[in-house]
């Protein structure tokens, strides 16, 4: 019995590391066709080649997802590769937390052009393949923090409540094509994102936090996998996870 992911092309933006990679790694072992976008091309390029190499298909593209022309790229490359797009993950994003009064201008703007714009790129360059085809699912991450607003990180909270909006109109707007649309918000989950902070107290709180409470990146992978393989006709639209073990 087919589970609805096996043959797919799946594209996902960042995924270098953390969530992106366990999903690529997870999607390929159940027969998905991968295109693989980050700026850390060495990652991408040997997640790739790993893929390839336990008889998964895989394509690696240079993307950085500030840069319009680059998601399009990554998708084109796709598409014209494998000959279609069926999922778009919208995934790459960062966390660099911190309360506003630090003023910490050049991460607000950061974090508005890579867990928003680029997420925007995203659907921009996947959604004119799956008009055409009729068919497609996008889904885009946003976080426990696009429900619930933690001190210090009232910016990264901004971007994906943003992004659950975001996914919201385009599910709305996407019927007439037969596409789907899935938000994914998950709690707090191993990977490198706690890194992306500068401010030392803010960093601190989280990474031992992390230590604490995060689970293992395949939990999201899991959830994807669950969306994609419902049958055509049923559009899963939101889930929201956290570690058991996870207050807020
Ligand atoms: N881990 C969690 O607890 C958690 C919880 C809720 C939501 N999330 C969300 O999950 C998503 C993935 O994060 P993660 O936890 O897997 O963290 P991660 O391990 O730090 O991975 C982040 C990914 O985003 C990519 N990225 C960052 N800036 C980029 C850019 N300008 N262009 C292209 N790719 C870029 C990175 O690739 P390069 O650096 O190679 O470009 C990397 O592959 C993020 O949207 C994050 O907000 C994570």
């Amino acid at each position: 019995m087919s589970n609805n992911i096996e043959g797919k092309v799946v594209v996902i933006t960042g995924a270098s590391s953390g969530l992106g990679e366990a999903t690529a790694r997870h999607l390929s072992a159940q027969g998905a066709t991968l295109v693989l976008g980050a700026r850390r091309t060495d990652r991408i390029r040997s997640l790739a080649d790993a893929l390839s190499a336990s008889g998964g298909k895989a394509l690696a593209v240079a993307t950085d997802v500030t840069r319009c022309d680059q998601v399009k790229r990554l998708v084109d490359a796709g598409a014209q590769t494998y000959g279609r797009i069926d999922v778009m993950i919208n995934n790459a994003g960062l966390m660099p937390q911190a309360p506003l009064e630090r003023l910490k201008i050049d991460e607000w703007e950061r974090m508005i052009d890579v867990n928003i714009k680029g997420v925007l790129y995203g659907i921009a360059a996947a959604l004119p393949h799956m008009k055409r085809q009729k068919a497609g699912h996008f889904i885009n991450v946003s976080s426990v923090a696009g429900h619930e607003v933690g001190q210090g990180f009232a910016v990264y909270a901004a971007t994906k409540y943003a992004v659950r909006a975001l996914s919201e109109g385009l599910r709305q707007e996407v019927k007439p094509y037969n596409i789907r649309t899935t938000v994914i918000s998950p709690g707090a989950v191993a990977t490198e994102l706690p890194n992306t902070a500068t401010d030392p107290d803010s960093a601190d709180r989280v990474r031992k936090f992390y230590a604490d409470v995060a689970i293992p990146a395949d939990s999201f992978a899991r959830a994807v996998a669950f969306a994609i393989s419902q049958p055509e006709e049923v559009d899963i639209n939101e889930i929201l996870f956290r570690p058991t073990r996870q207050e807020l």
